[in-house]
């Protein structure tokens, strides 16, 4: 901090301190004063470097693309953008993973330029995406991806995984994470589903607050913990085509009811920055949308931290979406829409447009003061003036066994038993058995992008230690007892006849079928059904008799109705992270009982996609025997080795005034024979409502350890709001009448009244 701002906090605690007034939190007006101290210090052309984010490849030596080892900072460029541009954000590196130590070396170096030679000292914000653990650095913790998360519908595993993310990423110096995603996604096609918690708002809302939670803590300054960045404002996750960053065309009253939810709740849970969408929405960008970036979120959800853009897309205003006719005229309508930081990777050019529309009248300096305010008060918040980077030694836990345990438990959590014909799961021990396809023996298939690099293909990163599926079956019952052939590449025919001639001679086939890893337009498909190769290698070793267990390493749920009544038993594996193979493993042979549930609607056929809370229109026959809504699997469904029968679904009386709480319980008891966990999802429909309702919503969950023989009472609360709906106005509003609740099997009718 430069003697100047301490000067001022020191009067200014000491004016405050002697206010002493109970009434007032004297804390956030003291940090107030010193953002508004410090802004008035600044120049125009300060501010706008303030709001300018560059990559770290903008201050690099060389062809920074190109680096795999080391990457040297250039004082030259570091000297041009942090000082004579001012810029005040720099983030990312997916070239590859940098360890801690390197990492604090590289954020120092630019933290010392920053704050040492410049005339305001203020410190840069690091911005990085872990998004399923810290990533990017070395050695670190890799979780499952946040799909998979979401199918252990445990809020505990999520605030854990929030927890240690952020300490991994304070251990590398990093103080802001660009994490958690909360697109509700209803278009599988897209291919970064795997980025997000799935198809549903409330399973978002509940997984999204979490993950917050233990990222940031009650204080963002802790040595722990760092700032999340909500991905990404509005509507990105619902792409037409299903192609990434592509157009949306949704009534705001849809917006409103399935996407806004996970961000309103996730900034009154503190949530301090806000990545927008790099599509459009209803044909406005939402990087030009002033209704949705200041009206909506900085307006009505009373959003206090500031917005960044996605990468490039200010600029994208130019080329991509064709609103502005050159570069300046995009700075000018995102900032006016109310854009704070701009992610413009290479260059500042972004601040000198700024400077240019401010003296030109064009930009309020009033709005360029909001921005920088915003960033400044974030910046405060996280203590980066006093703390540009922590101690090393405050992070003994890195990469550690105890981390990669919660790793492991959430991957065992998340995995999905979807078939298990004649109970042919779990295996026995004493089998021979062939493990073969294009995710059996591969780290990248369980990690999936984001991981180590940003494509997360290269396999000179991978973690020596970590178990592939192949690995984990040798282990559990001895390299002997298992061979491997590796059947297809992700799209061809290695050695389909070879994996045959081996299925041949064992007593049982693990097939491990997968993606390739990929994010953002490289994870673009033309086609939801898997790989006519890898299909082919399920039904060549069917026609053996073997019987067929089915591992999926998926991003998204890719079409296998063709091979689906090829095998015995299906265990969904989504991207479960370093730790996925030894979990597969453990479910496959019994030592964990699986308890994940899907987050979304498997298809079966690629002309019929639509998510579970469809309509009953959606699915009217008139007659014809169109039952249109078939998938391959439910979103909530999930096998376990033991058995649940709910039963006494209970609502205390069949009618409820809007005041009243609407208490709802249910039993379930494990009827099987071994200890397991369930989720028990309370769905509510809406029989007649001004707006054509869903045939059902969930409303709550909880997930339970039952022993054998036990009976559980599970109790819920329902309020009036939640059985709200967004109306033709745009507005909340809960209408009398029928409703019904649903568990299970089970359901009940009951009369709401004003
Ligand atoms: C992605 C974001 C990511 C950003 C920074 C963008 O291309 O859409 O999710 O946070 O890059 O890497």
């Amino acid at each position: 901090m430069t003697i100047r701002i301490l000067a001022f906090l020191i009067i200014t605690l000491a004016i405050f301190g002697a206010c002493n007034d109970p009434q007032k939190d004297s804390s956030v007006l003291v940090l107030n004063e010193e953002v508004e101290a410090l802004l008035g210090q600044m120049t125009l052309e300060e501010k706008a470097g303030q709001m300018t984010n560059v990559s770290l490849m903008a201050l690099a030596k060389g062809d920074f693309w190109m680096r795999r080892d080391t990457v040297e900072l250039d004082t030259a460029k570091m000297n041009e953008l942090l000082l004579r541009q001012h810029v005040g954000s720099v983030q990312n590196l997916g070239t590859y993973p940098f360890s801690p130590d390197e990492w604090r070396k590289n954020i120092g170096e630019v933290q010392d330029v920053a704050m040492k030679q410049s005339r305001l000292g203020i410190p840069v914000l690091y911005g990085i995406d872990a998004v399923h653990g810290a990533n990017y650095s070395a050695g670190s913790t890799l979780f499952p991806q946040q799909l998979a998360l979401a199918a252990t519908w445990s809020p505990d595993l999520a605030e854990t995984t929030g927890a240690i993310t952020s300490y991994e990423i304070k251990a590398s110096g990093i103080p802001w994470n660009y994490s958690p995603v909360l697109d509700v996604c209803k278009q599988p096609l897209w291919g970064r589903v795997f980025e997000t918690f799935g198809e549903d708002t409330y399973l978002t809302t509940v997984m999204g607050d979490a993950m917050i939670k233990g990222a940031q803590g009650e204080d963002i300054a802790q040595d722990d913990k760092s700032a999340v960045c909500l991905k990404h404002f509005l509507g990105y996750g619902q792409p037409d085509n299903g192609k990434d960053r592509s157009p949306t065309y949704l009534p705001e009253r849809m917006l409103r009811q399935y996407h806004l939810p996970p961000f309103e709740s996730a900034i009154k849970n503190g949530a301090l920055t806000v990545m927008i969408n790099s599509g459009s929405v209803n044909g406005i960008p939402s990087h030009a949308d002033y209704h949705l970036i200041t009206e909506i979120l900085k307006g009505e959800l009373g959003f206090e931290g500031f917005t960044i853009s996605d990468w490039e897309d200010i600029m994208n205003l130019v080329k991509t979406h064709q609103v502005a006719e050159d570069e300046k005229m995009a700075v000018k309508i995102s900032v006016n829409a109310g854009l704070d930081m701009c992610m413009e990777p290479y260059d500042a050019s972004f601040a000198e447009y700024l400077v240019e529309l401010v003296k030109e009248g064009a930009v309020p300096m009033s709005r360029v003061d909001d921005a920088v305010r915003r960033i400044l008060n974030v910046k405060m918040k996280l203590g980066l003036f006093e703390k540009p980077l922590n101690d090393p030694s405050l992070y003994p836990k890195y990469g550690s066994e105890e981390f990669a345990e919660e790793s492991y438990k959430a991957a065992l959590e998340c995995l999905t038993l979807l078939k298990n014909k004649n109970e042919s799961l779990p295996l026995s021990t004493k089998k021979k058995i062939l493990v073969t396809g294009v995710g059996a023996n591969s780290f990248n298939y369980l990690n999936g992008a984001w991981s180590r690099t940003w494509g997360g293909t290269e396999t000179d990163f991978n973690d020596e230690e970590k178990k592939t599926v192949l690995e984990a079956i040798q282990d559990k019952i001895g390299n002997g007892n298992v061979s491997y052939v590796e059947g297809t590449s992700y799209e061809e025919d290695i050695n389909i006849s070879k994996a045959v001639l081996a299925a041949r001679s064992v007593d049982q086939v693990v097939v491990v079928l997968g993606e390739k890893p990929a994010t953002e337009k490289p994870s673009d498909i033309e086609d939801l059904t898997m790989p006519k190769a890898q299909l082919d290698l399920v039904k060549a070793i069917a026609k053996t008799g073997k019987p067929i267990v089915l591992v999926l390493l998926e991003a998204r749920p890719r079409i296998i109705s063709e091979i689906e009544p090829l095998v015995e038993s299906i265990l969904m594996a989504y991207l479960p992270g370093s730790e996925g193979g030894r979990a597969i493993a453990d479910v496959l042979f019994g030592d964990f009982n699986p308890c994940g549930k899907l987050p979304y609607t498997y298809p079966r056929e690629t002309g019929s996609i639509w998510a579970y809370d469809h309509t009953k229109a959606d699915k009217r026959d008139g007659g014809f025997g169109f039952e249109a809504f078939n998938p391959q699997f439910e979103f909530g469904d999930g096998l376990s080795y033991t058995n649940f029968k709910y039963d006494n679904l209970n609502l205390p009386k069949d009618t409820f005034l809007m005041s009243e709480d609407i208490p709802i319980s249910v039993e379930v008891t494990n009827t099987g024979k071994r200890s397991g966990k369930e989720v028990i999802q309370l769905y509510t429909a809406d029989l007649v409502a001004s707006i054509v309702p869903s045939v059902k919503q969930l409303r709550r969950f909880e997930k339970t350890k039952i022993e054998p023989g036990e009976t559980k009472k599970i109790n819920f609360t329902l309020r009036e709001k939640d059985l709200a709906f967004v109306n033709q106005a745009n507005k909340w509003i809960t209408e009398p009448g029928e409703f019904e609740v649903k568990i299970d099997t089970f359901s009940l009718k009951f009369y709401l009244k004003k």
